[in-house]
């Protein structure tokens, strides 16, 4: 069946009522697209954020809540620094075309992820992003940049224990006060993770918040991930079962 159709078949079988709230998407896959094609890998990731931004515009078509895009991890600071410097390169370009855009279509962006080691250009790419979106009430696009799951925990327990030396920390710790201390604090956990490039495991993503996500994996490399697979991702979401636990 024509990719168009088969788009346009499924779209129709999703019902709106009951999109995920969150999606979350580890966009793996860049590098191998690249050299597969006989690309420099920076080829992968330029092609890449042409899928963040088709992405984008599938998510918020959904009424998807909130994206969070795995952008850079913590550990992806060892590769080599080329590779680094182009990966740093992008969020600036990226808004810089895509910022009217987005403004347009009402969609507030964030950053989530440890500010301090980012070079100036994408904090500011990124922070200037947000203020110019702060305002709006559509879907919250999530960048995830220079995050890493376990010290985002760790920076929560130490924030809290400097709260509570503090005197402003009454009565026991549960998960709703926990969660408030986390990148995420005033947003519901993600319903469903994607990740696509053919490896099946969460490298040290949101490790608190995808408790009880639904996984779909993907072999797509992340250039390759089209609307199609947006839409079979959210159509496969619903046709599951959700228990937390109970029967
Ligand atoms: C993983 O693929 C991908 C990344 C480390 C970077 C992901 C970044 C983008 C898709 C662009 C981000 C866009 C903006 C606007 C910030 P990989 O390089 O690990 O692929 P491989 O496993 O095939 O080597």
């Amino acid at each position: 069946m024509a990719t168009s159709k088969r788009e346009a078949e499924l779209k129709q079988r999703i019902d709106p009522g009951k999109v995920p709230r969150h999606i979350a998407i580890i966009m793996d896959g860049n590098g191998r697209w690249a050299v597969e094609k006989g690309l420099p890998r920076q080829e992968g990731h330029r092609q890449g954020v042409e899928t963040v931004r088709d992405t984008v515009r599938c998510a918020n078509d959904l009424g998807i809540g909130i994206l969070t895009l795995f952008a850079f991890s913590t550990e992806n600071w060892q590769r080599p620094a080329w590779e680094v410097n182009y990966l740093m390169s992008l969020p600036e370009k990226y808004f810089q075309s895509e910022l009217p855009e987005l403004i347009r279509n009402n969609v507030r962006v964030r950053l989530i992820g440890d500010k301090a080691r980012l070079p100036g250009k994408v904090r500011k790419a990124v922070e200037d992003g947000s203020e110019a979106t702060k305002n709006n009430t559509g879907m919250i696009l999530n960048f995830a940049l220079n995050y890493g799951g376990r010290s985002e925990i760790l920076r929560a327990v130490n924030d809290l224990l400097s709260d509570a030396a503090a005197g402003n920390v009454k009565g026991r710790i549960d998960e709703n006060k926990f969660s408030a201390y986390l990148y995420t604090a005033g947003l519901p956990d993600p319903d469903l993770l994607i990740r696509t490039g053919a490896e099946k495991r969460i490298s040290n993503f949101l490790l608190w918040q995808l408790a009880y996500a639904e996984l779909w994996f993907s072999n797509v490399y992340w250039p390759d991930f089209s609307r199609l697979h947006l839409i079979e991702a959210v159509h496969d979401y619903q046709m599951r079962k959700r228990r937390f636990g109970k029967l």
